[in-house]
């Protein structure tokens, strides 16, 4: 693909963008069995069906909420009755970890100039969670929440926080996010939006195309001009 031209700031989706999603559930593979993956997807389903049916509602709760209930959700589904591993799954929701591509290529991007930040569904306690336990407290500009526009993705007022927060125009944003629906609306907004398809999805049918895809994070320096 075309790299894209006067990029001047790069912003990251979080979950499953930067921080695996998944590791809360593989990391307790040794207590759920075939379970884990079965639980780690619908708990991801649900987390993010919640979002959108608060924002849907006009009853907004914070991401921490919708976490735990989705998770409450996925037991009861899956017939898991055990508390403790519930509190256990949480706790490790704050420290998930990165892709394994995540720190080179931030400090690739800042190295080179551009501002870097996170926007996210998440609460600001739980992204600093996960920043500083993926040892990334340096690097970012802005971790922005979702928290002070008060709704979840994909409304505009989220992405608007970015504009707002750094100061520069839409289209100088390059966008980065593994939730397909997150980059198509990313781009209806009017950032410039790089999809990185780690999971191999097929394209939205929603408005609007990213610019383009990619793998992993790993290839989004060389797309930069
Ligand atoms: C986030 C979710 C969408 O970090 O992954 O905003």
């Amino acid at each position: 693909m075309t790299p894209l031209n006067h990029i001047e700031a790069c912003v990251f989706d979080a979950y499953g963008t930067l921080f695996d999603v998944a590791a809360a559930a593989r990391s307790l593979q040794h207590r759920l069995g075939d379970q884990w993956e079965p639980l780690a997807e619908l708990w991801r389903a649900k987390q993010l069906q919640y979002t959108w049916l608060r924002g849907l509602g006009g009853r907004h709760a914070d991401f921490w909420q919708v976490t735990g209930d989705a998770l409450d959700f996925a037991l009861a589904t899956l017939g898991i009755e055990e508390p403790a591993l519930r509190e256990q799954l949480m706790a490790l929701y704050l420290r998930l970890g990165h892709y394994p591509e995540v720190p080179a290529t931030l400090r690739t991007l800042k190295a080179r100039g551009l501002k870097l930040a996170i926007l996210s569904n998440g609460t600001p306690a739980m992204l600093s969670a996960a920043v500083a336990n993926a040892g990334l407290d340096d690097i970012f500009d802005a971790v922005l929440s979702v928290e002070e526009a008060g709704v979840f993705k994909p409304h505009p007022s989220v992405y608007q926080l970015a504009v707002d927060r750094l100061g520069i125009a839409r289209e100088r944003l390059c966008f980065l996010s593994s939730n397909g629906w997150d980059a198509y609306s990313a781009k209806a907004f009017g950032f410039s939006v790089l999809w990185c398809n780690r999971f191999g999805q097929a394209p939205e049918r929603i408005p609007s195309t990213p610019d383009g895809e990619i793998e992993t994070l790993a290839a989004l320096p060389d797309l930069l001009r």
